[in-house]
């Protein structure tokens, strides 16, 4: 088996834009899995469902079939063949995910996906998410909680969004947050977890650090 880098953050931490860029420094595979979430958001939405409705929500998982690239340097994402990779990250799915995510059935049938993308990749991958440290795969090689302070979080999102404002941008990423640490904890870092905070680093730096834990490690 290679070698497994688990990294959990909240939103606006950067993890996927950091752990995406240490994949390809690193010559590993990438596995953003809340875009597995989005994406099976995104099918509630489009078969005309209410995300809040764990059975409209089970409908869509029944037959989910999600793709997503392997490589870092790609960032393709497809639902049973449809690209939907802008169509995850709009304000409206965004807003529809939490829902989604806290049903039980998905985060079993969603896993399984994972642990079966960590299992067969070689020379390494780095999955980053929500409970990939304790639950997906507590036994990673390399185990890492991204943080930065609210400020920065929120700041740095908005710079993402620049269409959109910015207290709101705040408010909607405190309030996801909320909802989706109810469901597992990524605020606090686990036993055995190494929690890397980019408050005072810029990019570069965050990824750097992180590529340094891994070899430490290897
Ligand atoms: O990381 P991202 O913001 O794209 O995640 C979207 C949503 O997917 C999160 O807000 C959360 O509801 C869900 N998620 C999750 N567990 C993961 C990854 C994402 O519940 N491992």
């Amino acid at each position: 088996m290679g070698v497994i880098v688990a990294v959990d953050g909240p939103a606006g931490s950067g993890k996927s834009s950091v752990s995406r860029a240490a994949a390809a420094a690193l010559g590993f595979g990438f596995l953003d899995t809340g875009a597995a979430y989005r994406a099976l958001a995104w099918s509630v939405l489009e078969q005309g469902g209410d995300p809040e409705d764990a059975a409209a929500v089970e409908r869509a998982l029944d037959g989910f079939a999600f793709e997503s690239a392997d490589d870092p340097d790609e960032r393709w994402v497809r639902v049973g063949g449809v690209d939907v990779t802008d169509a995850i990250r709009t304000p409206r799915v965004t807003a529809a995910v939490s829902g989604v995510a806290r049903v039980p059935a998905v985060r079993t049938r969603l896993n399984e996906g994972f642990r079966a993308r960590l299992a067969a990749a070689e020379p390494g991958v780095v999955a980053e998410g929500r409970d990939i440290t304790t639950v997906v795969a507590p036994h990673a090689d390399v185990r890492v909680l991204l943080t930065a302070s609210a400020e920065v979080r929120a700041s740095r999102r908005a710079k993402e969004l620049p269409d959109e404002d910015h207290s709101a941008v705040a408010r909607s990423m405190a309030e996801r947050d909320a909802k989706d640490s109810r469901v597992v904890d990524f605020l606090e870092a686990a036993d055995g977890v190494t929690t890397l905070d980019s408050t005072d680093l810029d990019f570069d730096g965050t990824v750097a650090a992180l590529v340094t834990l891994v070899r430490e490690a290897a």
